[in-house]
């Protein structure tokens, strides 16, 4: 298979995870995407979805499929999203997409988060994928330090603006041996709004699409 192949597959493989009835968190990306073409499908049979980013409420619409405000339900049963990486422990790097603190909320609130990916996503160590941090722009340079004493060599993302109105530094260079900790001092760094680590809330099933077939880690 293909690596869309994979993608495709394991977007698939998460409608069976989608009670009928239930309001469905969308993540970003192209995975997620294979995912709300899959999720039109069964579109009559759930209430509607809550968007990740600005692209994905888009997408969601151009499929006939409505857009809930998270600020409007108490609850929401499933989160399904890409990643950029993975480890068997489930702790993940995301934002390559840079939608990463509207996944990080949604994630939040999810009761169940399912990652679909394809294999080249699952890594033994997290970091050769650069981690995005978003930023308040005008704490840029002072983040930017902050982050070199922790290791890292951050580097602004170009031309590019998130849906919150802030800028991402994507962090080289590091090995994440002990990804809550890393998530858990860079939430400490005032400036950043929200780090790419999604390790003290990480998946709670991985899909995984592979040569052979979906693989599921939980
Ligand atoms: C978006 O900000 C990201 O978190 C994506 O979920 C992640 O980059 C995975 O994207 P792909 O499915 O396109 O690889």
């Amino acid at each position: 298979m293909t690596q869309d192949e994979q993608k495709r597959a394991a977007a698939q493989a998460a409608i069976q995870h989608i009670p009928a009835g239930c309001v469905v968190g969308v993540g970003t990306g192209s995975t997620a995407n294979y995912f709300i073409d899959e999720l039109s499908n069964i579109k009559h049979k759930i209430e509607g979805a809550v968007a990740s980013s600005e692209a994905t409420a888009q997408r969601l619409r151009g499929h006939g499929i409505e857009v809930i405000d998270l600020n409007s339900i108490d609850a929401l049963t499933v989160y399904v999203d890409g990643t950029d990486e993975i480890t068997e422990h489930l702790a993940m790097i995301k934002g390559g997409g840079g939608a990463l603190t509207r996944e990080k909320i949604v994630a939040a609130v999810a009761k169940k988060f399912i990652c679909i990916a394809d294999q080249s996503k699952l890594v033994q160590v997290l970091g050769k994928f650069p981690l995005p941090v978003e930023v308040i722009p005008m704490a840029r340079s002072y983040v930017a330090r902050e982050i070199t004493r922790l290791g890292g060599e951050p580097s602004l993302r170009q031309g590019f603006i998130t849906d919150n109105g802030n800028i991402i530094l994507d962090v080289h260079g590091l090995r994440i041996l002990n990804p809550v900790e890393l998530e858990t001092a860079l939430n400490q760094i005032t400036g950043i709004v929200t780090n790419g680590l999604f390790a003290k809330r990480g998946a709670d099933v991985l899909l995984l699409g592979t040569d052979t077939g979906i693989r599921t880690i939980a």
